[in-house]
């Protein structure tokens, strides 16, 4: 199977968590500090060696597009300035990688969102990131080590992470048999086989949860298209994984690094925290 090369940001969900905020600008386009969620999750694919950057959107997510080009005007008016700096990053992103773009007309859930990128992806194995999960390692980037676990396992990776019993019905919930892998932490990886969305506490098969962070391969597009509704009527990408950890194709990755859940005010304002001390320091 290829490498991985296309990063997919399903990006056309309405935030309502954020709302009024989000009424006109995308979630992904909030800032923690001056940089949009967006922007970390686009640096993180880069890291990961990523070079096309497929965004699933929706209406009135136009603002995505502008910031991912050139602005003429601003760029004119600050040049030779000290303010010029303070775009070094951001052009240096568009330079590491294309961008490439497809709208979601119905917003029926992240595994439709997901399906609706397949014009952008193609027949080759993909990462998803959701970029209102926010995450920070000093070492190497989840999806960095997410995708040397796929040119090792070539199978579709879920990042999971321990979460409060109480937390479950926030999440897809996971459950399988440990793999021993000399190289990973005992526990670390697992053999997906079963997968729950949103479970009450009582119902999660485990306290292991899957967070905003993919790598699939092609066939889960066909999957997807034979999934019908389902928590909250929408399509769901955990009922599309079950069908794939069926015949032992998916691993849950313990991963290194911290996660801010940005979808959340409680986890926004944590990751503001965390970057701001992080940049005094
Ligand atoms: P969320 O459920 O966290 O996002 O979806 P949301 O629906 O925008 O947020 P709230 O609950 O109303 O506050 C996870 C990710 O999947 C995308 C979202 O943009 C987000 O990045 N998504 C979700 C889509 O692209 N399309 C959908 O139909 C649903």
């Amino acid at each position: 199977m290829s490498k991985i090369k296309k990063c997919l940001f399903p990006a056309a969900g309405y935030g309502t968590r954020f709302l009024p905020a989000t009424k006109a600008i995308p979630k992904e386009m909030l800032p923690v500090l001056t940089k949009p969620l967006l922007q970390y999750g686009v640096e993180e694919a880069i890291e990961a060696g990523l070079s096309t950057m497929a965004i699933v959107t929706g209406r009135g997510k136009r603002s995505i597009e502008d910031h991912f080009d050139i602005s003429y005007e601003l760029e004119h008016q600050i040049k030779g300035t000290s303010k010029e700096g303070y775009l070094k990053e951001i052009r240096s992103v568009i330079g590491a990688c294309t961008f490439s773009y497809t709208r979601q007309i119905e917003m029926k859930g992240l595994g439709h969102a997901i399906l609706t990128g397949e014009t952008l992806i193609g027949d080759e194995p993909f990462a998803v990131v959701l970029a209102d999960d926010l995450c920070d390692n000093e070492g190497d980037g989840v999806l960095v080590q997410m995708v040397k676990l796929y040119e090792k396992y070539k199978c579709c990776v879920v990042a999971v992470e321990e979460i409060p019993p109480q937390d479950s019905n926030k999440y897809g919930v996971i459950a399988g048999d440990i793999i021993k892998d000399e190289n990973y932490a005992k526990g670390a990886l697992v053999r997906v086989n079963d997968m729950v969305e949103k479970p009450e506490p009582k119902d999660a098969p485990s306290n292991l949860a899957i967070i905003g962070r993919y790598i699939l391969t092609p066939e889960i597009f066909e999957v997807l298209k034979d999934t019908k509704p389902g928590k909250g009527g929408e399509i769901q990408i955990t009922d599309a994984l079950l069908e794939m950890a069926k015949i032992g194709k998916v691993i849950a990755y313990k991963f290194d690094g911290k996660r801010f859940d940005c979808g959340s005010v409680d986890g926004f304002v944590e990751a503001t925290n965390y970057f701001y001390t992080k940049a005094e320091a």
